[in-house]
Parts: structure tokens; sequence; C-alpha cells
């Protein structure tokens, strides 16, 4: 296959560890086409199963997926409904083989403000994924970086006014601590299609050094191998965290 040969190019000890996406551009997809919009999500649904397949196939550990934005809630109702079905379709198709890959799966944003149908199928996909440790695949469900840091400043600000730690001791291990995304590494990459440069609100602080890759393809024609072309730019790059290059 394809793929194959060319995910044997890429140098596995060069690979991100945690590969972050916005995925943009179903709208966009659908309206070319003189569609619906849901068609272009729908469509979107299944590059989301490609890149979480190749993901697991390269050897990346962590993968996360903007499916859902705080900001989304303000979508027309039918919109934010075929997202939900969508979402819950999904869940339902991929368990098994999330489970046959070994991949742990994980929410991270305002899971409260989903309905109880989604919460339910999340509940039940982590649960039954739990001690899967191949790869994480992470949906960013209603989710918005500054609220997630705000939470972060308020559970910090609790545990000092309650004497558990000093305002001295607040510093950006304990910060990160506090957020969503705790167990796991600082994305490397951040990949975002459909050529808009905005990081609209994701990851906010963990994308302080994240190498950045933004490609005109809209989400629904986004492919195995342009994903791959995209491992091996950044495997190309060299990241300096601030520092001066090695040369
Ligand atoms: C952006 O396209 C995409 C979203 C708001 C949601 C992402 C959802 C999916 C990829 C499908 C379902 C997800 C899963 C995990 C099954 P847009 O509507 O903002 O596109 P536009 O900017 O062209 O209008």
């Amino acid at each position: 296959m394809k793929s194959d040969s060319e995910i044997t190019q890429l140098d596995p000890a060069l690979l991100p560890t945690h590969v972050a996406i916005i995925m943009d551009g179903n709208g966009r997809w659908a309206k070319k086409r003189l569609q619906n919009r849901v068609k272009g999500h729908e469509k979107g649904a299944d590059t989301v199963r490609m890149v979480v397949r190749i993901s697991r196939e390269t050897g990346i550990r962590f993968l996360t997926l903007y499916a859902f934005s705080t900001e989304n809630w303000q979508r027309p109702k039918t919109e934010v409904s075929a997202l939900m079905t969508l979402l819950n379709r999904f869940l339902r198709s991929e368990l098994s083989e999330m489970r046959q890959n070994n991949i742990r799966f994980a929410v991270i944003g305002e899971t409260g403000r989903l309905p109880d149908s989604v919460r339910i199928e999340i509940d039940r996909t982590i649960h039954q994924t739990r001690d899967n440790d191949g790869m994480q695949l992470t949906l960013a469900l209603s989710y918005g970086g500054r609220t997630e840091i705000l939470n972060a400043a308020r559970a910090l600000a609790d545990s000092v006014l309650s004497g558990k730690i000093d305002v001295a001791g607040i510093d950006e291990q304990s910060f990160s601590e506090h957020l969503y995304t705790s167990a796991m590494p600082d994305p490397e990459l951040l990949i975002r299609t459909s050529g808009e440069f905005r990081v609209s609100n994701f990851l906010l602080w963990q994308i302080a050094y994240s190498e950045i890759y933004v490609t005109n393809t809209l989400w629904p024609d986004f492919t195995k191998e342009e994903f791959i072309e995209i491992l091996k730019d950044f495997q190309g790059r060299e990241r300096r965290f601030g520092r001066v290059g090695t040369e």
C-alpha cells in the first residue's frame, strides 16, 4: 500500500509525540458542492477515521482533535444537533477499532454541556478503552482554551485561599497540572486545515512551542498522503525553544 511505504519513510525517532489538529473547512467543502453543511461534517468524520488510523500506524502517541468549540454552540440548532448525532455515530462505530488497535479515548472540554446521549457514549468509550496504551485519541468537545486557563486559575486561587499552596508555589508545572491536558505532553505539532491562520481558542497554553502547519486543504479533502507529508515536513524543522541553533 502506498501509505505503508510512505510511513516507513518517516523517522520514528523524530515523530511528534503529540499532534493536535484544528479540523476546519467542512462547511466550505459542502458549499462548493451546493450541499448542506452537514454533508461536509459527515465527510469530515471519515477524515477523522483516516487520521486516527494513520496516527496509530505511524506511532504518534497522542492525537488531539478540535471537534467542537465553546463558540460552536452558537451555530444553528440543526447543525449542532447533527454534529452531536455524528459524534455519537462515530463513537459507536469506532469503539471496536479503538479496542483492537490499543487506543485510549479521552475528552477535554466542558462535557457537562453536551447532551446526555453523547455523555453516555463518551463515558462508555472512555471506560472500555481505559487500559489501552498504544495511543491516546482526545476529542476537544465544547472546548475553549481561555475557559480552561480560567478554570485552572480559579482552582489555584482556591488552593491558595485554603492554605494548600503558597502563591510562590504557582509555577508552570502546577499550572499545567490544573489543565484538562495535565496527563499529556504539549503538542509538538499543530495542524490547521482550510487555510486560516488562526488558533481559534485551541490549547492556548499548550501550544506555546508547537510547530504550526497550515494547509489550504479543506478538512473533508485532507488525505493520508498529505498528513504524512506534513509529518515529514515536521521532521525537517529545527526546534529551538527560544535558544540558538545547533550548528
Ligand atoms: C469546522 O468546519 C469543523 C467543525 C466545526 C467540527 C469538526 C467536526 C467534524 C470533523 C465531524 C465530526 C467529528 C467527529 C469527531 C466525528 P466548519 O463547519 O467551521 O467549516 P467552514 O469554516 O468551512 O464553515
